[in-house]
């Protein structure tokens, strides 16, 4: 790529996340998404490392800042109120300071400490490190107390919300049971912002309400939540990606000397090294979504299966069908990697998380697929991600047929992912 090209597409990233910059912590988007959003600060923060390393810091640092006292860490941080945004404070209806939702998301965060610090020096790292690791720490207990209490290895998504992958096909099966009775009328804000063919509808955000309803109703009791909760499903992304977290996070102990946590921690490695056979659907050849109420694991495909090899797994005789998967359903599309498999019925090609392409979760897998030894799929999903980027911009999300830029533009994770993962000007970068 031209190197004026390479410098403008640098600076517009970097103009969109100090645009995007609240002072100290990061907005995905102006309009659609006005406030701080817990995995998308993570990606956000290794954007900033390219540039400035002390706000790198400062955004993980004030995600931490919003930590329950039991250890959960929100997806949503209200830190002002804007009536442009629905749910706000008052539905969640949280009791905590700062206001924030009442359930979490992905954490991608100890992973993404980890690569700051690593591609920095120690000396700045460490006093920063050390205080973060404690709050990483119970977080992750949290994870493991809150959505795994059967300690079956695999993490429950308690809200589809918390997965942050609200509309996939993954979770219909279990949200046609979830009765909407007592939800009331409401107004949606973000169709106001963006296409509503773009956008989940009607129907999902009626059950996403009813689930926060019940939440609400019972002081977001986790005990109540997982005993009762209408909606109680594993995915592939949430168990992957923290099983990937919890390996850097025993790095990042070993490195600050912490070694009395490491045997906890290598405790949930192994339970969830375990647990993911009760996702493995060999008929498919892929890891599936499991509704841990009914027991049924379902048969259909979302990219966040292919992050087996980012969370660690080795294991040939999973990966060889997976990886077959992967090059099917790349040779289906012209931008990889969808998030749902074109070849079901259900796949929708501009519907949020229904099938369109999503630059973090490609970023992740191939990050996994580089460390697993499939160097030619992490570079055909490396090379498809920069030329949605380079070629229609730093969407939300993205048509895998045509490329089409998706939902919210100007997209904080989005310009992130270009700077640390993609420009040819990264390097030193984290991550
Ligand atoms: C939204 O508002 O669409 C968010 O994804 C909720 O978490």
């Amino acid at each position: 790529m031209a190197m004026d090209k390479t410098e403008a597409l640098d600076a517009r990233a970097r103009d969109i996340l100090r645009e995007n910059d609240m002072g100290g912590f990061t907005i995905p988007t102006k309009g659609l998404y006005p406030y701080q959003f817990n995995w998308d600060s993570a990606f956000v923060a290794l954007g900033f490392a390219t540039f400035d390393r002390d706000r790198a810091w400062r955004e993980i640092e004030t995600l931490m800042g919003a930590q329950w006292p039991n250890g959960m860490v929100p997806h949503i941080v209200f830190r002002r109120n804007d009536p442009d945004y629905f749910p706000g404070p008052a539905v969640w209806g949280t009791e905590v300071e700062p206001p924030t939702s009442g359930h979490s998301q992905p954490p991608v965060a100890a992973s993404v400490v980890r690569w700051i610090h690593e591609s920095g020096t120690r000396e700045e790292g460490l006093p920063r490190l050390r205080a973060l690791f404690p709050k990483l720490l119970a977080w992750h207990r949290w994870f493991h107390a809150a959505r795994d209490p059967d300690g079956l290895g695999i993490i429950a998504v308690t809200h589809p919300w918390e997965s942050g992958r609200d509309n996939s096909p993954d979770w219909d099966t279990a949200m046609e049971a979830v009765s909407t009775d007592g939800v009331g009328d409401y107004t949606r804000r973000d169709t106001a912002h963006v296409d509503p063919a773009m956008r989940p509808g009607k129907l999902d955000y009626d059950r996403f309400l009813a689930i926060v309803k019940f939440g609400r109703e019972h002081g977001w009791d986790p005990g109540a939540i997982a005993g009762q909760g209408p909606f109680w499903v594993a995915g592939t992304g949430l168990t992957m990606i923290l099983l990937r977290a919890d390996r850097d996070l025993a790095a990042l102990a070993r490195e600050i000397g912490e070694e009395a946590a490491i045997p906890e921690i290598e405790g949930w490695i192994g339970r969830a090294e375990e647990g993911l056979d009760r996702l493995w659907n060999a008929e498919t050849g892929a890891y599936c979504v499991r509704d841990l109420r009914s027991g049924a694991l379902g048969s259909a495909i979302s990219s966040t299966a292919f992050l087996a090899p980012y969370a660690g797994i080795r294991d040939a005789a999973r990966l060889g069908p997976l990886m077959d998967n992967l090059r099917r359903i790349l040779g289906k599309v012209r931008y990889g990697v969808p998030s749902y498999d074109p070849d079901e019925r259900k796949f929708d090609s501009l519907r949020y998380w229904r099938g369109p392409v999503w630059a973090v979760v490609n970023s992740l897998i191939w990050r996994g697929l580089e460390e697993g030894g499939f160097g030619d799929l992490a570079e055909r999903v490396r090379g498809d991600t920069a030329a949605l980027l380079t070629e229609v911009g730093f969407y939300e999300y993205f048509c895998p047929v045509t490329g089409r830029g998706c939902g919210g533009d100007a997209f904080s994770w989005t310009a992130a992912t270009w700077l640390s993962g993609l420009s040819p000007n990264r390097a030193g970068a984290a991550g």
